[in-house]
């Protein structure tokens, strides 16, 4: 008797240890929107940008495994660069895949927490980031830069970019990055050593260039 008390006290104890591990050891669904920044361009529930499509009934069609297929690489449903019909409304489709920058339990639960509406209830405050955030993000940096944890490591994290970096040094890093780094030949920057790859965004419009260039001169 004495023996099975100790079985069930034991089977409790890794079942609390178990489910707590799931709970607590990812924010929340409405944290985690934001700071993967899904929700500059998307609302789920009340808040939340336009820039795509609104997900707060996604989860009504769409199953779990897709949310997830979409969130790692939207190439696998919708050509880049094209404009799709979603619920009425045009989008240019321009998500970009976050299947290098977001961690696999992180997407489970996004993908889940999106699957779960509109049955539960958005709890989200949004302030809308700078503009130039924005653009670092829609025209892709982030795959390769973080700025404040988020983002990719294939190129240099520009969290305090501003220290060093004038304005006009970042606006030719942009457009004309073989100004500063002989292309395809290994640089040493902040003392990580990094393949030179950077892509010229070459068509980008001089305001735009600016609104990114200025943001990123303002991390200090
Ligand atoms: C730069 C803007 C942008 C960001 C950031 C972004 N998305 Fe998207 N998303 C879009 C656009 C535009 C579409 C339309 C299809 C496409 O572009 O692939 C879309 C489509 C979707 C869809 C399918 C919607 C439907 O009705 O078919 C889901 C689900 C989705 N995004 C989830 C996310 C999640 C989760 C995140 C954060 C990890 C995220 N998105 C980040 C712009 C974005
Ligand atoms: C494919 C990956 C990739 C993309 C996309 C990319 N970069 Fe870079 N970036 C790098 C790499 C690698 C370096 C190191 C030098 C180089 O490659 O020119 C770099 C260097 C930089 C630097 C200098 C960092 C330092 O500390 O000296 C800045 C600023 C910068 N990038 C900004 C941007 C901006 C803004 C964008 C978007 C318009 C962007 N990058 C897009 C990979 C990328």
């Amino acid at each position: 008797m004495k023996r099975y008390i100790f079985f069930v006290m034991a089977f409790c104890m890794a079942a609390i240890f178990f489910i707590s591990n799931f709970a607590f050891a990812l924010p929340s669904g409405p944290k985690l929107f934001k700071e993967y920044y899904c929700i500059d361009c998307h609302t789920l529930g009340h808040q939340g940008g336009t820039v795509g499509p609104d997900l707060s009934y996604v989860g009504k069609t769409k199953s779990f495994s897709w949310i997830k297929a979409q969130i790692l690489n939207p190439d696998s449903h919708f050509i880049l660069g094209e404009k799709k019909e979603i619920n009425g409304k045009i989008y240019l489709t321009r998500m970009p895949g976050f299947a290098k920058t977001i961690p696999s339990s992180v997407v489970n639960k996004l993908a889940g927490y999106i699957k779960s509406f509109p049955y539960k209830r958005a709890n989200l405050a949004y302030k809308k980031p700078p503009k130039g955030l924005l653009l670092f993000r829609a025209d892709n940096c982030v795959a390769c830069h973080r700025i404040n944890g988020v983002g990719g490591t294939v190129g240099p994290n520009l969290s305090h970019i501003g220290k060093t970096k004038s304005l006009s040094w970042i606006e030719t890093q942009i457009v004309a990055p073989s100004v500063h780094f002989t292309y395809g030949i290994p640089a040493t920057i902040n003392g990580h050593t990094y393949l030179v790859i950077m892509p010229e965004l070459k068509n980008i419009p001089a305001s735009q260039l600016n609104t990114i260039a200025r943001y990123l001169e303002s991390l200090k």
